[in-house]
């Protein structure tokens, strides 16, 4: 009886690996269910999804275009529900949001925010801490690379 319950248990191990190995025959990433509508590619959590694949950001940090995105982003349109520091406002303060989030992924959720947050696993998460779903706040590629280095710098000097 007992050799029997050995031998369930190790079939059942080798089950178990076997339908790993099965997984990454099938190519499929961490996130390997999240496909688009359209059935692929999979999403990919660190772009996001929109227009942007890459952002060039120089080296250090561009004070002209961080203060841009400070007055010319940052106070009218994002201060009324993002902090600086690491408290909750609305939604989630911005302070360590550049190391939590790829630049990328940063660019494409303000301009695509309505569809990144139909997909994307964590900014969902953060739906449900939040309570509140961010609106689309019609970004110019501009606005959203100049916010993005007020961020950046918010990240480094304080
Ligand atoms: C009405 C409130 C509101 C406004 C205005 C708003 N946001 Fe948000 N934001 C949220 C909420 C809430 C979340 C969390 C995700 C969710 O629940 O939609 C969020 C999430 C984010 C995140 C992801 C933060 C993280 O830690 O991952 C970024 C980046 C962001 N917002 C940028 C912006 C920018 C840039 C602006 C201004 C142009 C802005 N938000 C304006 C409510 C807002």
């Amino acid at each position: 009886m007992r050799k029997y319950f050995v031998i369930t248990g190790l079939v059942m191990i080798i089950y178990a690996c076997g339908s790993q190995t099965q997984n990454k025959d099938n190519g499929s990433t961490p996130a390997g269910d999240l496909f688009n509508e359209k059935g692929n590619p999979p999403y990919d959590p660190n772009r996001g999804e929109g227009k942007f694949t890459t952002v060039d950001l120089g080296a250090g940090i561009n004070n002209e275009i961080a203060e841009a995105g400070m007055t010319r982003v940052y106070d009218i349109k994002c201060s009324a529900c993002h902090k600086l520091t690491d408290e909750k406002l609305v939604g989630p303060g911005w302070k360590g949001v550049t190391t939590r989030r790829h630049p990328v992924w940063i660019m494409n959720f303000v301009t695509n925010t309505d569809e990144m947050l139909n997909k994307d696993p964590i900014a969902q998460s953060q739906l449900e801490i939040c309570l509140v779903r961010m609106p689309n706040q019609n970004l110019s590629d501009e606005d959203a690379r100049n916010v993005l280095e007020f961020m950046r710098k918010n990240d480094r000097v304080k």
